[in-house]
């Protein structure tokens, strides 16, 4: 399978944990494509954890979905995601159970695969939990890897090991798509804050074909469901969902799609913001200032397709900031002659750098995100 940018989609758990069933996902289908999220790039719709019972069928040893939860089976379920122009997402695990101690894939690959392609399935998740200390990551990842390849059915692989084990290094060699590069997310600002600047510096592993994936977003959350925790501020979701465009990260919302407020919508669907996420370059971001990695004010430049630069001044202290870029720190020395046209992606307003720099002033918790077009000085 080709990937060429960040896959996009929502996935259950951050919000719903165990609590989730086909009404559930039918319904958050129906928001997904009554809100415009499909025509805004995002296509996975994941059922996280806890989906299936919690023995194989003795006979079979297939995984069997709850009769509970999933009444109707999961192929229906696939079938409903599908008729909506959506792909369907699932869940396993690389031990012999789940991290929510449902049965895991260990041992089972290949029928497993062959179960989620009878499915419909067409990404697959799969956790790292309750596996043998002697089995290390790149032979479970690559195990499982092996079972989707052949299994009959385009199935995106998504890995997720936390990060451990230096994943970058050889994630690549198991044909997944992205890797979880962090512990869990937590719906608070320093979770989201750590996760952002931890892997900036990381982002250098990632490109087409496998995305580094810092996690599903809290964005919407404001402290509900099964990960929320205190909460963020809208401003510190503008901040999160800035960072994973700007950043290149896989964009897999996990808030209650139903409970979304509008101004909450507009971000999610920010055609800009996205566009950055999505841009076909997939250029490495990289910190603006020499030495400012491990700042609270972040400033961070991506090229983009056609000669544009994104630009995201990030405040993550707790003070209201003043912060200046020269532009030869972005490669346009004064005789370059050229400066920026620079729109800002939230509020819409354009304004012009000077010849050798700009200032911006940034209130606490908070970001401005700009899309710069490179203009002839004079
Ligand atoms: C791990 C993963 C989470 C989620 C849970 C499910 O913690 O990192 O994203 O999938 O397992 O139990």
């Amino acid at each position: 399978m080709i990937v060429q940018t960040p896959p996009m989609g929502w996935n259950t758990w951050n919000t719903f944990g165990e609590h989730i069933n086909e009404q559930l996902i039918r319904e958050s289908v129906d928001t997904f494509v009554k809100l415009g999220l499909r025509e805004a790039g995002y296509q996975y719709v994941v059922i996280d954890d806890c989906w299936s019972e919690r023995e194989r069928d003795s006979k079979t040893n297939e995984i069997v979905p709850s009769k509970e939860k999933f009444p109707n089976g999961m192929k229906a379920v696939g079938d409903y995601i599908h008729e909506n122009g959506l792909k369907f997402g699932m869940y396993s695990c690389a031990g012999v159970r789940t991290c929510a101690n449902y049965p895991g894939s260990f041992g089972h690959e290949f029928l497993d695969a062959r179960t989620f392609a009878r499915w419909g399935v067409d990404f697959l998740k799969y956790d790292y939990c309750l596996k043998a200390f002697s089995d290390k990551a790149p032979y479970l990842y690559r195990r499982m890897g092996q079972a989707l390849r052949t299994c009959g059915r385009d199935i995106l692989f998504s890995a997720c090991n936390w990060g451990v084990e230096d994943v970058w290094s050889w994630i690549r060699t198991t044909g997944a798509s992205m890797y979880r590069s962090t512990g869990d997310i937590f719906d608070n600002f320093e979770s989201m804050k750590n996760i952002a600047l931890g892997q900036l510096p990381k982002m250098c592993y990632s490109a087409p074909n496998c995305f580094n994936d810092m996690d599903m977003l809290t964005v919407g959350m404001f402290g509900n469901g099964n990960v929320g925790s205190s909460g963020c501020s809208y401003e510190e979701y503008v901040m999160q969902f800035s960072a994973w465009c700007l950043w290149g990260a896989p964009i897999m919302l996990g808030c209650d799609l139903r409970k979304m407020t509008p101004e909450i919508v507009k971000l999610v669907t920010n055609r800009d913001l996205i566009a950055i996420n999505q841009d076909p370059l997939v250029a490495q971001p990289y910190c603006i200032e020499p030495g400012a990695m491990g700042s609270d004010l972040v400033n961070v430049a991506r090229i983009l397709e056609g000669g544009d630069l994104a630009i995201g001044l990030f405040n993550f202290s707790d003070n209201d900031r003043h912060t200046t870029v020269l532009l030869e720190w972005l490669g346009l020395p004064y005789e370059s002659k050229i400066r920026l046209e620079m729109r800002d992606l939230i509020s819409g307003e354009s304004m012009m750098s000077g010849r050798d720099e700009f200032s911006v002033r940034i209130p606490r918790h908070s970001v401005r995100m700009f899309r710069c077009k490179l203009v002839p000085a004079v």
